[in-house]
């Protein structure tokens, strides 16, 4: 989010819209295209709605499982991608739990899709969060953001501030001390709740070793989750958001998921139409609003 400029970011965002609406049977005007999917952390959401978008756009798909392949015999990640050029793959999609990852791939000549890296960045869930904010309220600019809950452990956290920040939303973070992260100016949770637009709730990275900041699951969602309480106090037209999976009972009450104000399952419905729209762009073809 860092590298793109608030143009291209308008562009991906119009992109994904155009292929919900007029360009769904859109494909990609190559003969075959051979995409790998190589996650090595879990994933759900941003693994399948990529494959889905591949196969929407008529590309060849690959999945890989790291335990099944040469990484279990000590492979590097640079050689493992490279392995992937040499057969002729045309692009991969790379999920890992290093941060910025991607820097020890700059000698690779096929385009890498970022689904994730450890806490550092995790740009298409960021580009699916602004589509689904700005259907909501038709514009990024002045919008109230408050992202409450594991600030430190979050490359959601990161990449959504990068991006919100540039284009002229106003982001606040809460939760508890031991997750801020330098530089992410702070807000009262309850203080928030009342002037966010959107409330963005995170899940705990445990497997980043999290912990639960000294909380049972209660003690959490009392202090800094989403209850009945603090959705009550929200504004009228304010929204809910997580990039899920979902904590139920700990980050939000399990009731309140599918509440009328929840975005959570549009966000994943976008999260296809965005990685569409990425791989459209990684390929090299220009937006649709730039077609002659
Ligand atoms: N939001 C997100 O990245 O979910 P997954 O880990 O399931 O892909």
């Amino acid at each position: 989010m860092r590298d793109l400029s608030v143009e291209d970011i308008y562009s991906i965002l119009d992109d994904a819209r155009l292929f919900n609406s007029s360009f769904k049977d859109w494909q990609l005007p190559m003969q075959k295209a051979l995409v790998a999917n190589l996650f090595f952390e879990a994933s759900t959401r941003t693994h399948f709605s990529f494959e889905s978008a591949q196969h929407q756009l008529g590309c060849q798909v690959a999945d890989f499982a790291a335990g099944a392949s040469s990484v279990t015999k000590g492979e590097t990640l640079y050689d493992t991608v490279k392995t992937f050029e040499s057969i002729g793959y045309d692009m991969v999609v790379i999920r890992h739990s290093q941060d910025e990852y991607f820097k020890e791939l700059e000698n690779i000549n096929i385009p890498i899709l970022n689904a994730g890296d450890g806490a550092g960045n995790h740009p298409t869930q960021c580009l699916l969060d602004l589509l689904t904010m700005q259907n909501e309220f038709g514009t990024l600019e002045g919008l109230n953001v408050v992202i409450c809950g594991d600030i430190l452990h979050s490359r959601v956290a990161a990449s959504d501030k990068e991006a919100l920040e540039k284009l002229g939303s106003t982001v606040r973070f809460a939760g508890p001390k031991e997750w801020e992260r330098p530089g992410y100016p702070t807000i009262d949770f309850d203080e928030a709740i009342e002037w966010a637009d959107v409330v963005m709730m995170l899940r705990i990275q445990k497997e980043r070793g999290s912990g639960m900041a000294g909380m049972t699951d209660s003690e959490y969602l009392e202090k800094y989750g989403l209850t009945k309480e603090r959705y009550a106090r929200m504004k009228d037209k304010a929204i809910v958001m997580h990039p899920a999976p979902v904590n139920r009972g700990v980050e939000i009450d399990t009731d309140l998921v599918e509440a009328e104000k929840s975005r959570i399952f549009e966000q994943m419905h976008n999260g296809m139409l965005v990685r569409k729209a990425v791989i459209k762009r990684g390929f090299g073809f220009a937006p649709f609003k730039e077609e002659k």
